[in-house]
């Protein structure tokens, strides 16, 4: 089957990487951004340390500090507003996917017009948004180098997931300075996000040897140095490591496809706006079990998995328990019905959201409404 490769033009990793960007801004030529952040990051002074860079390269800007975990169109549209209003020729995000994948919706649709919800699915716009530069502050959604993004539309609550290169970001910069700070629980969802990506990426209809390499060693590197970053947040080595894995999982979902895991995630964000980390963190170990069980050629795969988290065999049972564990060692909750927000009533209303999915149809077997139940009812009593 053809593949096609989509990389962001310019990436820049570890500590002090925010003030690379000074050159680079000079040579594209941009005059006026808008920085795209949430309340904590504007007041923490993360965005002041991007503005800094900004100013130094003769870019004005002004900053819309509203963004939200899990952006709503309400949220997208006030910055569509901001920007016009501005005549800006730049986005700059400052925070983890919830900025990046408002500065996307914003970019796409201030360029293509309309309304955010016209792009939701697969390559809905006609052409590239204005520019992005993603300044990540966690590790993380890996939003700076995919062509995903996600917005939550409340009157359906549910999470739309818009799938389009012409979103993918100009810069991306992974700079550790501004992930130091993360507290451990933020790590860990965050981290066990990654580590999502690299395994349904590995198992996706979409996988291809370049982001199998790229998800192999995603997951092993995040198995590596995500409990370390968790311990200790100031550990600048499981940081860096963090920062690359995270991106390299990024490239590989983006390129391969995801899967029943954040199919069934954004469902259950949407509906009770927990942390996406989190939801996946919970569901992963019990989707995981499903897929072994319906797909011979995901049954097939998971033994590279297993090998690159160095379990001791390929056995899916083995892989299940230790992602299991280890969540739980992070501080996961191990059932739904430990995580709240949700009950069991609501799993039809989730199953019927996650089986139209975006991300559903990269999953190698193709579950029905049922089952997705099924697996909800799993992760809720902890079977
Ligand atoms: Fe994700």
């Amino acid at each position: 089957m053809p593949s096609r490769i989509n990389s962001v033009k310019t990436s820049y990793f570890g500590k002090g990487a925010v003030s690379l960007l000074v050159p680079e801004l000079k040579k594209i030529g941009v005059h006026r951004a808008l920085i795209v952040t949430d309340g904590f990051l504007y007041k923490s002074g993360a965005a002041d340390y991007v503005g800094k860079a900004l100013t130094e390269a003769g870019v004005a800007y002004a900053v819309y500090h509203q963004v939200q975990p899990n952006p709503t169109v309400d949220v997208v549209n006030d910055c569509i507003t901001a920007a016009r209003l501005l005549q800006i020729d730049l986005l700059v995000a400052v925070g983890g996917g919830s900025a990046i994948d408002t500065a996307k919706a914003c970019s796409i649709v201030t360029a293509n017009g309309g309304r955010v919800e016209d792009y939701e699915g697969v390559n809905k716009s006609l052409k590239p948004g204005i520019p992005i530069v993603a300044v990540n502050t966690t590790a993380g959604t890996g939003s700076e180098c995919t062509s995903f993004y996600i917005v939550t539309d409340p009157v359906r609550h549910s999470k739309m997931a818009m799938v389009d290169p012409n979103c993918m970001v100009t810069i991306a910069v992974n700079d550790i300075e501004l992930m130091m700070s993360m507290p451990p629980k933020l790590t860990a969802s965050t981290g066990l996000d990654a580590l999502t990506h690299a395994i349904e990426a590995l198992l996706a209809r979409g996988a291809n040897p370049m982001t199998d390499r790229d998800a192999l060693w995603a997951m092993e590197t995040v198995w590596r140095h995500l409990p370390r970053a968790v311990r200790n947040g100031r550990d600048e080595e499981a940081r860096t490591q963090m920062a690359y894995a995270e991106y390299a999982a990024g490239m590989a979902f983006s390129n391969a496809g995801l899967g029943m895991v954040h199919a069934m995630a954004h469902a259950l964000g949407g509906h009770s706006n927990l942390p996406h980390g989190v939801c996946n963190a919970v569901l992963l170990p019990y989707v995981t079990e499903f897929n072994a069980e319906h797909s011979t050629e995901a049954r097939e795969r998971m033994p590279r998995i297993s090998r690159a988290l160095d379990l001791p065999d390929g056995r899916p049972y083995t892989l299940v328990r230790a992602l299991r564990e280890t969540a739980g060692e992070l501080g996961i909750p191990r059932t739904l019905k430990e995580l709240g927000g949700v009950t069991p009533t609501d799993f039809g209303a989730l199953a019927e959201l996650a089986v139209r999915d975006a991300c559903m149809a990269d999953n190698l077997y193709t579950p029905d409404k049922e089952e997705v139940i099924g697996v909800y009812e799993n992760a809720w009593s902890g079977k």
